[in-house]
């Protein structure tokens, strides 16, 4: 075991665990931040996506050790009050069916806008293309994150 101190949602939090233990099981087994989902777990769904340095990143795939003092943004902390324009246009337009991957696309989303605060159906879709959802709301997440950009 080693410990390892992460800066997470603006907040220092330390955690000791194997250095090759996945982010993703570092936020939710040794930090309580379960908001992130285990989907797949070897890249391919986007459910575990946080945000590394602003920068979109699969959980999963990220030893805790390879993290140093990049800034990890869980959902819990994209916004303090759950209150980001995409949380509420996720409740506004009933965007989850399930829910499980929702953080995942929120977290996703929120890189976009950054990016592109006024993106295309071309541009969300390309940007969006990684993260699944077996409801498939994809329509919804689109429209979601439309209203956000309003
Ligand atoms: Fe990480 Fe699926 S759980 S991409």
């Amino acid at each position: 075991m080693s410990k390892y101190n992460l800066n997470i949602n603006g907040k220092p939090r330390a955690v000791e665990v194997e250095p090759d233990t996945p982010l993703l099981w570092a936020l939710r087994d040794a930090l309580g931040l379960v908001g992130t989902k285990y989907g797949c777990g070897v890249g391919q769904c986007g459910a575990c996506t946080v945000h590394l340095d602003g920068v979109p990143a699969r959980s999963c795939l990220t030893p805790v050790s390879s993290v140093g003092n990049k800034k990890i943004t869980t959902i819990e902390g994209l916004d303090p009050h759950a209150m980001h324009p995409l949380q509420q246009a996720w409740q506004e337009l009933d965007v989850p069916q399930c829910g499980y991957c929702q953080a995942g696309q929120i977290m996703t989303a929120s890189a976009l806008l950054k990016q592109h605060p006024q993106p295309t159906d071309a541009q969300i879709d390309s940007a969006m293309d990684g993260n699944l959802c077996r409801c498939a709301t994809y329509t919804r997440i689109r429209a979601g994150i439309h209203r956000a950009a309003e």
